[in-house]
């Protein structure tokens, strides 16, 4: 099958790369880009583990073909530290507040909640369990997960009101 030439901002590096049309965002991300960030955790478009953000949307990418990535924007958990290795807001938080046990949701959980601040910086209890409603964590019950994204947002005031 003739392959497409995919050009992408991926955590703010220039990609160029070849894929067969029927190639799925998540694999060329993981299997020829080795990002292994976002994971694979059904087959059925439901677990979110795979989020990934697209020119600025929450996206599953194991919904989205490759080709689609086109000329877009990508960022994945890998995108998220500073270039120095500072944490995110957001990682910290969820490192601070336990919102992980076995990991396995974590880069998409937060790759999620990163937009959902962007769309929405100061979230009640319900908008963020709303927000994540797409990404299923199978062992820390969210409570844990809805607190480290609460108080990364409060993080996030707290460093734009010293700022203005
Ligand atoms: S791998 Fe489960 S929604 Fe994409
Ligand atoms: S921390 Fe294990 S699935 Fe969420």
């Amino acid at each position: 099958m003739a392959k497409m030439h995919i050009k992408l901002k991926l955590n703010n590096r220039d990609v160029e790369t070849l894929a067969e049309p029927r190639m799925l965002l998540i694999h060329l991300l993981r299997e020829q880009l080795g990002v292994t960030g976002p994971h694979v955790g059904c087959d059925t478009s439901h677990c979110g583990a795979c989020t990934v953000d697209l020119n600025g949307k929450s996206v599953k990418s194991c919904t989205v073909f490759a080709g689609q990535a086109n000329g877009a924007t990508v960022m994945t958990i890998e995108g998220m530290a500073a270039a120095d290795g500072t944490l995110h807001v957001l990682q910290e938080a969820f490192r601070e507040h336990h919102g992980l046990q076995c990991g396995f949701c974590t880069p998409g959980m937060i790759t999620r909640a990163y937009r959902l601040l962007q769309e929405n910086p100061n979230p009640s209890e319900s908008d963020i369990r709303f927000g994540i409603s797409g990404n299923l964590c199978r062992c820390t019950g969210y409570q844990n997960i809805v607190k480290a994204i609460r108080a990364a947002a409060d993080r996030m005031a707290s460093v734009k009101e010293a700022a203005a």
